[in-house]
């Protein structure tokens, strides 16, 4: 592979991702990112604003004809994200829907802050201890020592408002499915055989029946069902599961990545699988921890990636040269 001046199956740069140059056009056979979503995660410097679209020009520049890519975003910028990608050359053909339990509502108690602003006290009625999360069949662990004093709101508007708040509680993030047209005068079997993309991977993220499963339909695929927009951390409690489930996010895949975005492996495998074929080339422009790069390198796939921060980069290097592949 042109990009990989090495023997390893990876390259990974720390440096910014801009201009991407250390890489040639129409070289990669796709691209999965979870760039910053423009939100202040954790007032994180790095996550303050959405990445210019530049970044999506350069992808573009590097992947070949008819490549799949896969963004991840967030449901409040995911619109201005989406118009990023298609200015930049891309088709959006899809938006997964990746579902958990585990978000955490940003809000207030608005009647709380109408006491405040009228000039009310609001009333004590007890204590509590601050919760951590929530754990399915006991909790003790997920409690903190911290007590903290409970209120209710007193004024007669902060009454009728109680219990007002300003968010829902997360429970999805968008990933765009984007994809790098297919070069003009070639049909898709064409652009295959020429660039080896175009297509997506079906076959290798399909979802197996579920033990026991019944009736699945007039043909059934002897490996399961093909992959659905929708991925989840749980399961419905439907008896069998129709689409990929991941478990929770876990913060620490291992004891000294502490990136605070980190994504669950289970699910870069499904979405490596789904977009690239075994000995393809994967980019990853802002790779944090490198959690793509190691799927890539379990399932066979070859990786680029791009990282700024220092500290995220040699938890990368680390990740990488410990998997096997
Ligand atoms: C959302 S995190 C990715 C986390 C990753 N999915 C993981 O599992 O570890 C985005 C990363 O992009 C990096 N970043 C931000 N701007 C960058 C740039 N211009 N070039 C390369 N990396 C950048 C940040 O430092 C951050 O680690």
């Amino acid at each position: 592979m042109s990009n990989l001046t090495t023997s390893k199956p990876y390259a990974i740069f720390n440096q910014s991702c801009y201009g991407l140059s250390p890489l040639s056009e129409n070289t990669v056979d796709a691209l999965i990112t979870d760039p910053p979503y423009g939100i202040s995660y954790q007032n994180h410097e790095w996550d303050k604003a959405l990445p210019q679209r530049q970044i999506w020009e350069d992808s573009v520049r590097v992947l070949k004809s008819g490549a799949f890519g896969l963004v991840f975003s967030s449901v409040r910028l995911m619109h201005r994200l989406m118009v990023d990608l298609e200015d930049s050359g891309f088709i959006i053909k899809d938006v997964l829907f990746w579902a958990y339990l585990n978000g955490m509502p940003k809000s207030r108690d608005v009647a709380l802050d109408i006491d405040k602003e009228l000039g009310i006290e609001s009333r004590v009625v007890g204590k509590y201890n601050y919760v951590q999360g929530y754990k399915k069949g006991g909790a003790e662990n997920y409690y903190s020592d911290n007590e903290k004093l409970k209120y209710e709101p007193n004024s007669e508007l902060g009454i009728q408002y109680k219990g007002a708040g300003l968010g829902l509680k997360p429970a999805y993030e968008p990933i765009i499915l984007v994809q790098k047209p297919i070069e003009k005068g070639l049909n898709v079997a064409q652009n295959v055989i020429k660039y080896g993309t175009g297509a997506l991977n079906i076959e290798q993220s399909r979802i197996p029946y579920a033990k026991g499963e019944g009736k699945v339909g007039h043909n059934p695929h002897p490996n399961g069902r093909v992959s659905a927009n929708i991925i989840r951390t749980d399961e419905l409690d439907d008896g069998y599961d129709k689409f990929f489930a991941v478990p929770k996010v876990r913060q620490k895949a291992e004891d000294f990545n502490h990136h605070p975005t980190l994504k669950p492996i289970e699910l870069m495998h499904h979405l490596v699988k789904l977009v690239s074929f075994e000995n393809q080339t994967v980019l990853d422009p802002f790779m944090g921890s490198g959690s793509t790069g190691v799927s890539c390198l379990t399932l066979k796939r070859k990786f680029i990636g791009f990282e700024l921060e220092k500290e995220y980069f040699e938890i990368s290097q680390r990740r990488l040269e410990n998997t096997k592949n």
